[in-house]
């Protein structure tokens, strides 16, 4: 029929195989193949029936990502479709793996499903900033009704084959060879005479506005910022306003325009540099790595437990070591503490929690590290601390053990250097809670070896966490561009924008928190230790932006101590602090600062475009090999909203040369200390490209 599609015949049964890898995309040459079976098929009195099927891993996992932006060739996926809704046999789609966007509206269009147990439906094309354009917001809810079908196709989180039985999206669910048992569906079909059946002619489910309006504050909670939910909400109301073929119509000028919108070139572009940054760009792909029995963790504080727990969750042994027997016993509870909570929630069940369990031996003599294949050293933030760990593990560990360090700030060359096997050591960055945040900054350390980078990648993957790959330096990608924006956000504060007017421009402009309700989360005590690390460098208007170092005199530690930025009742709710007016303004006296009114433009641009500015820096050095690696970061580990794509990809929007117009202004105000442009940034602005072309 095409490249992509085979066609065969047995008996009166036609079927149409799509192999089209890697997910069987709906890519021209699948959709001109399937169009060429359905007219096959119906012109063969021969023939009765038609079941289409994908060969490999999955049914189709949605429209080709890769043709979108392009003029798309003929036949469009809606005239696919409408040939399945005219069709004079029953069409049968057998489904396995992920059947998600275009590839469960070709499902729908077909007359029956019938799907392999364990498979996955979802419509997660509103993570790509885009909504069903092939009429899956109109056969959804006639199938399944609104109380399945928004939350579907508006969350984008994909739904199992049994939920998708209740919810009358499918028809069975096999047991056995799925090719041969939609061939028995099909044949009792054929028996019972059972012709095509069209979702599309059924009646929409009886409206019910109350759900829609739920749905809007639900979208406003967790999709927050984002337009494609509410978009795909606006479509399925069509088919309360219009007969099925205007509404599929409508759909697809919806479609289109988010498809055109800005918020779906940044959702795009992230999940591409998802991909793209496990591959390293000078380590071959075939890069041997090391084997990973064993894994073992020293320094069991908050950070240290995490780690822990993201290892053992993943069914890896673990050796834990903590100093002494008080610091053992403590971790252990605390853990046990969280999977217990997590099994009283029942997100977890009891015998899982006590295979993780087992997994874990907890000891206090580093010299059982001598069984594991890797270490992560998670111990006090102190450089001699740290060196004299790292001397140790070099002597307890056998040869050709991975030596990680999860430091934030600290020289890892360093410590390389003090494990007398500096080739075997590198960085593993997790960031807090360990085990539940997703971002892994993996550091390739001055003289790491080639397949210690690519075990610690797998290492990553196998994991469940999404590992950028950083170069040494202060703060690594993430803390290094925070550092800057925490800096800007004092600098604001001592110029007279309070920081929950600050607050409040980042989080209108899509970030989960400002920087000062930050501060308050992971504790001004941390944020002032992580300054006094950069002391003997700071600048004296950085020294006397010492707000943190105030709070922690004055034992406000943010959220733990009920009071920081803001104050907290018990249930850590936040309300404005008094103290926090009155320390600013003593200390403006203090310093002789005069106060003024910065308006949302200013302090948005400031705090962004200071992480720009950084983020130019460690892509012109090569710490990041590319702009995905920041991207990537910046969105899973601060918080940056990914439909505005991490702050590399946004200042390409906005256009280097206005971005760096901006930065010399502020230079001009502020000084160089704080606002030289990047050498990268001029050089791209010069030549009139953005940081990813
Ligand atoms: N169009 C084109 N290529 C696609 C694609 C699509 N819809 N979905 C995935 N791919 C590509 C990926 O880019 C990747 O290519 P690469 O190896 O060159 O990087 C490859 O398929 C494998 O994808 P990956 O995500 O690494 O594999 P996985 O097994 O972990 O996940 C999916 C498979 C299908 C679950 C996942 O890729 C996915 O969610 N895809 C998007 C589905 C979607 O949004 N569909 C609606 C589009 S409108």
């Amino acid at each position: 029929m095409s490249d992509t599609v085979t066609y065969s015949v047995h008996g009166a049964v036609a079927e149409a195989l799509i192999d089209n890898p890697p997910v069987n995309a709906t890519s021209a040459s699948v959709r001109s193949g399937l169009a060429q079976a359905i007219r096959t098929m119906e012109s063969d009195p021969a023939v009765s029936a038609l079941v289409i099927r994908c060969a490999g891993k999955t049914f189709i996992a949605g429209a080709d990502i890769k043709e979108f932006g392009k003029p798309m060739a003929d036949p469009g996926l809606p005239e696919v479709m409408a040939m399945m809704d005219r069709a004079t046999k029953p069409i049968v789609a057998a489904v396995h793996g992920t059947v998600l966007g275009g590839g469960f509206e070709v499902a729908l269009a077909c007359h029956y499903r019938i799907a392999a147990p364990g498979t996955k439906f979802g419509f997660p094309e509103v993570k790509l900033g885009l909504m069903p354009g092939g009429g899956g917001t109109q056969r959804t809810p006639r199938l399944a009704g609104l109380a399945a079908a928004i939350p579907l196709l508006t969350q984008g989180n994909p739904i199992g084959a049994q939920e998708a039985l209740a919810a009358n999206l499918i028809d069975a669910v096999t047991t056995g060879d799925l090719a041969s048992e939609a061939r028995e569906f099909v044949g009792r079909l054929l028996a019972e005479q059972r012709g095509p059946r069209n979702a599309g002619a059924l009646p929409m489910p009886a409206d019910e506005p109350a759900l829609f309006e739920e749905a809007k504050t639900t979208l406003a909670r967790k999709m927050k910022g984002q337009t494609a939910p509410l978009r795909a909400l606006e479509a399925i109301r069509l088919g309360y306003a219009m007969a099925f073929e205007d509404a599929v119509k409508q759909e697809l000028a919806i479609f289109r325009e988010c498809l055109a919108g800005p918020q779906s070139k940044a959702l795009r572009n992230i999940f591409s540099a998802e991909r793209e940054v496990a591959r390293i760009p000078d380590l071959p792909a075939d890069t041997a790595t090391r084997p990973v029995e064993r894994v073992g963790v020293i320094g069991l504080g908050v950070m240290g437990r995490g780690i822990v727990m993201a290892f053992a969750t993943a069914g890896l042994p673990v050796v834990a070591v903590a100093l002494d027997d008080e610091h053992v016993g403590a971790a252990r509870k605390s853990i046990e503490k969280m999977w217990s909570s997590s099994v009283a929630k029942g997100s977890l069940a009891q015998d899982a929690m006590d295979k993780r369990l087992a997994l874990i031996e907890f000891v206090t003599d580093a010299e059982r590290l001598s069984s594991v294949d890797i270490v992560v050293e998670a111990v006090t933030e102190s450089l001699a601390v740290k060196q004299g760990v790292f001397a140790q593990l070099g002597e307890v560990t056998k040869p050709g053990t991975i030596l990680a360090s999860n430091t934030s700030f600290l020289d890892i060359d360093a410590l390389a250097e003090a494990s007398q096997r500096p080739e075997d050591v590198c960085g593993m960055h997790f960031f807090n809670p360990a085990h539940v945040m997703r971002l892994l900054e993996n550091v390739r350390a001055a003289k790491t070896k080639p397949d210690i980078v690519a075990t610690i990648m797998a290492l990553g993957k196998r994991i469940g966490k999404l590992s950028v790959l950083s170069g040494v330096c202060d703060g690594f990608i993430v803390n290094r561009m925070l550092s800057k924006r925490s800096r800007e956000g004092f600098f604001l504060v001592e110029e007279g924008a309070s920081p929950a007017a600050i607050d409040k421009v980042l989080l209108s402009y899509g970030f989960p928190m400002g920087p000062f309700a930050l501060g308050d989360l992971a504790g001004l005590d941390v944020q002032a230790a992580a300054r006094a690390s950069r002391r003997a460098s700071a600048t004296e208007r950085e020294l006397r932006a010492d707000f943190p170092e105030q709070m922690v005199a004055a034992g406000r530690l943010g959220q733990k101590t009920g009071s920081g930025w803001y104050s907290y009742d018990e249930n850590r709710k936040a309300s404005p602090n008094p103290l926090t007016s009155e320390m600013i303004a003593a200390h403006a006296e203090r310093h002789g600062l005069a106060l003024r009114e910065i308006g949302e433009d200013e302090i948005r641009e400031r705090l962004l475009y200071a992480m720009v500015n950084e983020g130019a820096k460690i892509l012109g050095e090569g710490v990041a090999p590319r702009p995905h690696e920041i991207d990537i970061a910046m969105v899973n580990g601060l918080g940056w909203p990914a439909y505005s794509g991490g702050p590399m990809f946004w200042a390409d929007q906005i256009g280097l040369e206005k971005v760096l117009a901006t930065i010399e202004r502020f230079r001009a105000a502020h000084g160089d200390a704080y606002w030289t442009p990047a050498p990268l940034l001029v050089r791209y602005a010069g030549e009139g490209r953005g940081f990813y072309a």
